[in-house]
């Protein structure tokens, strides 16, 4: 299995790095447009596999695409990070035409690859190259649930000093500060409720962490975070690959789920083989049914900035 990764940056090469190590394929291609860039980080990652036991075959390619043939997934995190103080939003105009010009390049070498987008603002990268690539909507996945829903874990883990791993708990919704949802109703700590251990104001407390999730990061290290993106797309690819099937929230086009159309926002959905398979509906109460909705409004209006 190929999995061909556009950009070789502090997301691109954690990403390539977290899929080799944990033997997730077999062949994976960095590709960046800075010469040398990703043939350095692919040879760096290449000298980890003796010492962490991999055989992933791992390489770089200065935007030359023929390299990235045949891909059954590609990742697209091409673009530029979030400054602090920058807006998802801001970075609209500039990764936009980095979006469609990649999206063009490995759909050319690999016309089957499902593609995941990450770049930002990324339910509107998503959305984007939906619309410019014309290929079927589930083959197109914008990542960003599976790393809020992994923060919101973690601020639960932490809150409740129990491990994150027996904790459940999603996050959908835009992929924004103030557009995503963390759904702390429905979660649980190995089917417990979160709201039966912890008071109102520590769950909001979870809550308000999870939403500036990204945003402390970047207060913190000057640009955005790496390591927990990078684990979400090997977590996501994972699951393609292997069909495994697992739930986790995307950014999928909706056709009039949860009441909305001609969107691609965070609902949860089943991944596997074949891209997104299908939508799951949760059962929102009125409060999360309206969140849900100004969330859309939000998204909306970002894509309109694409017109
Ligand atoms: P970075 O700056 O470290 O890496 C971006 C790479 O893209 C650079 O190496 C750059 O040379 C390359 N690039 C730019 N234009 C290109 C082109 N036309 N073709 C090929 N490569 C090109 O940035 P970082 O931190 O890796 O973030 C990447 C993107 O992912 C940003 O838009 C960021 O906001 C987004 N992001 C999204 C997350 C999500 O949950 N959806 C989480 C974290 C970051
Ligand atoms: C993050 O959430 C900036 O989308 C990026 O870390």
């Amino acid at each position: 299995m190929k999995v061909t990764i556009v950009g070789a940056g502090n997301v691109g090469s954690t990403c390539a790095d977290a899929i080799a190590y944990k033997r997730i394929a077999s062949e994976v291609v960095l590709l960046d447009i800075k010469e040398g860039f990703a043939e350095g980080k692919s040879l760096d990652i290449t000298q980890t596999s003796s010492l962490l036991g991999f055989n992933t075959k791992v390489s770089g390619s200065t935007n030359d695409y023929s390299k990235t043939a045949d891909s059954d997934v590609v990742v697209v995190t091409s673009g530029i990070p979030r400054k602090p103080g920058m807006t998802r939003e801001e970075l609209i105009g500039v990764n936009a035409g980095i979006v469609k010009a990649v999206t063009k390049g490995v759909l050319k070498y690999s016309p089957n690859a499902i593609i995941v987008i990450v770049s930002n603002p990324m339910d509107t990268m998503t959305y984007l190259t939906l619309k410019e690539s014309g290929i079927s909507k589930h083959r197109i996945i914008g990542m960003g649930g599976a790393l809020d829903s992994a923060r919101f874990r973690t601020y639960l883990s932490l809150a409740l000093n129990k491990p994150a791993n027996d904790i459940h708990g999603m996050v959908i919704g835009g992929h924004g500060d103030t557009t995503m949802i963390p759904l702390a109703r429905l979660s649980s700590y190995n089917g417990i409720k979160v709201s039966d251990l912890l008071s109102e104001n520590e769950l909001s407390k979870v809550v308000a962490d999870t939403m500036v999730g990204g945003k402390t990061l970047t207060g913190l290290l000057g640009t955005s975070a790496w390591y927990a993106p990078g684990a979400a797309v090997a977590y996501l690819v994972d699951s393609i690959l292997n069909d495994q099937k697992r739930i986790i929230p995307c950014s999928v086009f909706l056709d009039g789920e949860y009441g909305q159309k001609d969107i691609c926002i965070g609902v949860p959905v089943i991944i596997g083989k074949n891209g997104w398979e299908n939508i799951i509906e949760l059962d929102l109460n009125d409060t999360e049914k309206e969140l849900f909705s100004n969330s859309a409004n939000a998204v909306r209006n970002m894509n309109s900035a694409l017109a």
